[in-house]
């Protein structure tokens, strides 16, 4: 056992000077791993004499603990000296200044398309999607248009070129029969998207947004659509009591047929929710005409449900005081950053961004 004399100090100051991790880990594989120089000694003690033997196993054994003890705790040190290193280099400077101001800008109009979908989910609707391009069917016959309707007309509808008669939708209302030719009732849905109408002018945009709902069921009433409505309009503008009212019209899609008008008032070139001023159109609901039950393949005896239509554009003009739809579209850089959000706010799970200050920066 003379080599395992030399042997252990020498291992044991190599250990001792290793510098790394990587450094320790090879002295290890060299000592104890399946081809080191103790597991060959190891295998060496088979051939002694069995009164050496004893002794030579017992020693060899001993050294084999006392280096394994070396190598765990040289381990820890340099693993200690590592992470003390890591933690100096990867230090913040908290000295240093704050990121530039973030450029992008969330747009008004997708900042409450999101809110006014996180409110319609709160309540159980679930997310329904048509096409912005739709045929005559969806668009009109279905939802009860009569043929001389003046929406089916050349000034109000846009019709593609080479089109086979198809247009580009009016309204969200043909979401409504894709959806019941889809789905047996209970049908509890809310159907945002692009509509297009041949219009311009301060509250008109050849091109704005809409939400559609629509319930349908064995029962629900007149009374669950103005629940839903009222309710809505609470959580959207955040105050108690919003200045609404209900006036009779007419729609070919619904019997009897309703438009919800906002309290609100436009001066020093800022729209505001305000009793007392002036009403502006916000939506158009009804309950669902049986014609149009019958249209999407369900029995108008046995189901009956409502329908809304909301103009999603007048709804961020009137919650963020925004005079001119038309500025929407204008793509101008500095409107955006007036009236944008920015992308990086947190949400809040009820209000979105508007608690945040998000009203106007
Ligand atoms: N589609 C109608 C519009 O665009 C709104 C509406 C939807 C009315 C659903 C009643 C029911 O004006």
């Amino acid at each position: 056992m003379d080599t395992l004399e030399t042997l252990k100090p020498d291992i044991l100051k190599k250990i001792e000077e290793a510098d790394s991790l990587t450094v320790l880990d090879d002295i290890r594989v060299a000592v104890l791993g399946k081809k080191g120089t103790l597991t060959e000694m190891m295998k060496t003690l088979g051939q002694l004499p069995p009164e050496e033997r004893k002794m030579a196993g017992q020693t060899l054994n001993l050294v084999k603990t006392e280096i394994g003890d070396a190598l765990d705790a040289k381990k820890k040190a340099l693993e200690e000296k590592e992470l003390e290193q890591r933690l100096a280099t990867e230090s913040v400077d908290v000295t240093l200044p704050i990121r530039p101001q973030q450029q992008g800008r969330i747009h008004p109009i997708a900042q409450v398309m999101e809110e006014m979908l996180t409110i319609f989910a709160q309540m159980g609707f679930e997310l329904a999607e048509g096409p912005d391009i739709e045929d005559d069917f969806h668009c009109f016959e279905a939802l009860n248009f009569p043929h001389d309707h003046p929406a089916r007309q050349m000034q109000a509808t846009f019709f593609m070129q080479d089109g086979d008669g198809l247009i580009l939708r009016t309204h969200t209302s043909p979401v409504q029969i894709r959806t019941m030719e889809k789905k047996q009732p209970p049908i509890r849905i809310v159907a945002p998207g692009r509509v297009y109408r041949c219009d311009y002018d301060m509250t008109h945009t050849p091109m704005f947004h809409q939400i559609e709902g629509l319930v349908i069921d064995k029962e629900t009433n007149m009374g669950h659509l103005k629940g839903v409505l009222v309710d809505f309009m609470k959580r959207f503008f955040e105050v108690d009591d919003v200045p609404m009212r209900f006036r009779p019209s007419f729609f070919p899609f619904t019997e009897p047929s309703a438009e919800v008008d906002i309290g609100c008032s436009r001066e020093n070139g800022e729209f505001k929710i305000e009793a007392g001023k002036g009403w502006m159109e916000v939506l158009g609901c009804g309950m669902v005409h049986p014609n149009v039950i019958k249209n999407s393949g369900l029995d108008p005896n046995e189901y009956q449900g409502f329908a809304f239509g909301f103009g999603v554009d007048r709804f961020a003009m009137l919650k963020y005081g925004i005079p001119d739809l038309r500025s929407f579209f204008d793509a101008d850089m500095r409107w955006i950053k007036h009236y944008g959000f920015l992308p990086l706010d947190v949400p809040t799970v009820t209000s979105g961004l508007s608690l945040n200050g998000g009203q106007k920066r």
